[in-house]
Formats: structure tokens, C-alpha cells, sequence
């Protein structure tokens, strides 16, 4: 066949492609993650933990800890394990209105690691359910991923549950920030969205194992979490390349910077709120590795829309359910990234 067929056979193929998805999906066919300003805290949705005592609010308490094979770290010194009964499950409930349940994630324990502070338990995913959207639409999504993640040239490989596990957990806005880290002569600044808060005073961050940032925060034992407003967040998507090096100079960020307060770190001047935090450990869980951290300093220098990000699934439930208010929607697709 000669070029000119090839690509127009190409062509057609790919425009084949785009009608399917369209026809499937419907207007339900958003990026995999939007953009979405949001006031941190959010109160937009609540998670639940069942079945280990009392039902409690976790919201504030978890972390994402790992992509492959996808967990969560929970924090809990006044709960038990030992209470657990059969089969303990996270709720993503709509923390006001009606509080529908919006998605559940059936946890297995597959470890418990002890800090100065709160005991953080990790948990793996045996199940999912996602209620956002109907059981027809929910599974030509799911059809489109899988075909996506066959196509991906990513180093990291989610396995269907992990993908789908990773979706539900991107109906709780997460928020976005820019992390600064100071080790030697290295020095780097990249955005993360696999973060949370442990408990009051701590805070669980996770890197791609296999990607340069991770040895240098390791090295560095303390870090800056700036929080970004909205109108910032195509710029600190931007230094998504930074993951991948070794080092980069202050004077390449395409903004100023000012030293953190407690411990000099260099933050973006327009950071809303800055986390400082003193590494206690770390560790390798698979394609990630989770950072735990104690907070030296939270400081909170303005209010407004902050930068989350949301699952297009969860977007398009924002959207017919009056949440989103023409805000800030853009084409960013991280999770088929990791
Ligand atoms: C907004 C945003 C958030 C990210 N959050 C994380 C994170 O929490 N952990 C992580 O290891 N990588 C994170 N990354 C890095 C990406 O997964 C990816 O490795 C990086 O952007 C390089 O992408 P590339 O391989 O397509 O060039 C993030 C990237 C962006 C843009």
C-alpha cells in the first residue's frame, strides 16, 4: 500500500475510533482527570470507613499510597484491627444533600506501620462498585480504559481492578500541590496529587518508585507542599516533566519563589498555603513508594479556589448534580498516566 492509502486508512480508523467513543459515552466522555478549583478543605465528598467498630469519617485520614497494586493508608490509633468483622469497606458518600453513595471500595489489610504518631494501616482492593453513573455507561468507560491501558506506554501496569479502584478514588477531590525539595546541591519543584493528611500532624505522599524525585525527597528528609490557586494549575502541571530529573534550578520555574518559614524552603510566590514537613519514613510498596511525614509547620497565606482534580466519571455526576458551576474543566489525563 502506498503512503498516501496507508495514512488515509489510518485516518479513517481513527475517526472510526472517536465516533464510537462518542456515540458510548455520550456526554459523559470527559478526560480521565478534570481540573476543578475547589476551597480546600473540600466538604464536597466524605469517606467512610465500615466495618472495622464504628463507622468513621476518614475523609482526612487516607491517603492513596500505591497505583500497582493499588493502596490506601489509613490512619487510626484509636481504632483496632482486631474489631475488624467481614470484609471492611471505604464509602465515597456527597457530603451534603441527600449524602448518596457515590462509590465503595472493598479493603483487604495487608499491612500496619507504626509511627511516633498515629498507626497507619494499608489496605488493598478487592472490590469496586462506582454508582456516579448508570451500570451501561459506567461499563463502556470502563471498556474505553481498558483499551487505553492496552495502548499505554507506561512503565506502570494497573490491572482492571486497580484501574477501576483508582477511578473511585478520584471522586474525592484531591488536591493538587507543588513540592519543593532541597537535598545538597539538588534541588526540584513538582506537582503531586497522591497525597493526604494521616491524622492532625501527619501526611502520607506517594512517588513513582522508579522516577527521579523519589531519591532526591528521600535524601532531602524535609519537604514544601505549596498549595496552588486554580487560576495557577497549567503552570504546575507544567513541571509534570520535573518527576523525571535529577535536579533543576530555581532561576528555569517560570515564576518567582520565596523561602518557606520554618524551614527556607523555596515555594512559588503565589502558593495559598504551605505544608512543611519532616520525613519519619518511607516505603516501597510496588510502582510507589509512600513517604510518611510529620507537619513541622502548616501555614495558610490565602483563601479562594485551590487546584483539585476529579475523575471525568465524577465530573460528569458534578455536572447534572449542580456542582460545578462553568469552573474550570481541563484536559488533563495523570491517572492514565501512572
Ligand atoms: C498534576 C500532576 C500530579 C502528579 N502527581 C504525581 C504523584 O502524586 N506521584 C507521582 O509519582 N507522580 C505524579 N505525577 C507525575 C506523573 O505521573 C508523570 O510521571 C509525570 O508527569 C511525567 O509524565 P510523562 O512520563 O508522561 O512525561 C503528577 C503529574 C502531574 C502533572
Amino acid at each position: 500500500m502506498c503512503k498516501a492509502a496507508e495514512r488515509s486508512a489510518v485516518s479513517f480508523k481513527h475517526n472510526i475510533g472517536v465516533v464510537l467513543k462518542r456515540t458510548l459515552l455520550g456526554k459523559t466522555n470527559l478526560p480521565q482527570q478534570c481540573t476543578v478549583g475547589i476551597s480546600d478543605p473540600q466538604r464536597e465528598v466524605s469517606v467512610w470507613l465500615h466495618g472495622i467498630g464504628a463507622p468513621r469519617d476518614v475523609t482526612f485520614e487516607h491517603s492513596i499510597a500505591c497505583a500497582s497494586p493499588f493502596t490506601i493508608c489509613i490512619g487510626g490509633s484509636d481504632w483496632q484491627l482486631r474489631d475488624a468483622g467481614k470484609g471492611p469497606t471505604l464509602e465515597f458518600r456527597e457530603h451534603d444533600g441527600e449524602g448518596r453513595l457515590l462509590a465503595e471500595l472493598g479493603l483487604r489489610h495487608s499491612a500496619t506501620m507504626l509511627t511516633d504518631g498515629p498507626a497507619l494501616h494499608l489496605f488493598q482492593v478487592d472490590r469496586c462498585r462506582n454508582d456516579c453513573l448508570s451500570a451501561g455507561r459506567l461499563w463502556a468507560h470502563y471498556l474505553h480504559h481498558a483499551y487505553l491501558r492496552r495502548r499505554s506506554t507506561s512503565h506502570i501496569r494497573l490491572s482492571t481492578r486497580a484501574a477501576q479502584a483508582m477511578t473511585a478514588s478520584f471522586i474525592c477531590p484531591r488536591r493538587v500541590v507543588l513540592v519543593s525539595a532541597v537535598w545538597g546541591e539538588r534541588s526540584n519543584m513538582f506537582p503531586m496529587n497522591l497525597l493526604g493528611s494521616l491524622s492532625d500532624d501527619y501526611f502520607a505522599f506517594s512517588l513513582d518508585s522508579t522516577r527521579l524525585a523519589a531519591p532526591l525527597v528521600a535524601g532531602a528528609g524535609t519537604v514544601a507542599l505549596s498549595g496552588i490557586p486554580v487560576g495557577r494549575a497549567e503552570v504546575a502541571q507544567q513541571l509534570g516533566k520535573n518527576h523525571k530529573k535529577e535536579s533543576i534550578a530555581w532561576s528555569e520555574l517560570p515564576f518567582a519563589t520565596t523561602p518557606s518559614t520554618a524551614l527556607g524552603i523555596p515555594v512559588p510566590y503565589f502558593a495559598s498555603r504551605v505544608i512543611e514537613l519532616q520525613l519519619e519514613t518511607t516505603r516501597n510498596l510496588g510502582s510507589h513508594t509512600l513517604f510518611i511525614s510529620r507537619v513541622v509547620r502548616d501555614e495558610r497565606r490565602a483563601a479562594g479556589e485551590q487546584f483539585f482534580m476529579v475523575h471525568g466519571i465524577y465530573q460528569s455526576w458534578r455536572l447534572t448534580h449542580g456542582y460545578d458551576y462553568g469552573g474550570s474543566v481541563s484536559n488533563v489525563s495523570t491517572i492514565s498516566r501512572i
